[in-house]
């Protein structure tokens, strides 16, 4: 008989001043994505997001509370964590 795997926890964080909830586990670039906002807009005006997932190309750039310029890709969600896009 398989094994019921339990649901993953949910956390509330806040994005852009909106409160969001992601499972426990969710990386702050995929909250980002789930969220359907991005990261950060380029110098052209353009919405940027997540590219590689793995700390390479910097692409998922943003504020993660109050400090700019991080890598969301390798930023875990915590509940109460502030993420904003990155002007
Ligand atoms: S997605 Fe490439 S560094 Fe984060």
């Amino acid at each position: 008989m398989p094994r019921e795997i339990p649901a993953p926890r949910r956390l509330t964080l806040w994005l852009n001043g909106a409160s969001i909830e992601v499972p426990e586990g969710t990386m702050a670039s995929a909250a980002f994505l789930a969220a359907g906002v991005a990261c950060r807009v380029s110098v052209t005006g353009e919405p940027r997001t997540a590219l590689c997932g793995m700390g390479i190309c910097f692409e998922c750039r943003a504020t993660v509370d109050g400090v700019p310029h991080r890598r969301t890709c390798q930023i875990p969600c915590r509940a109460g964590m502030r993420l904003e896009t990155q002007p």
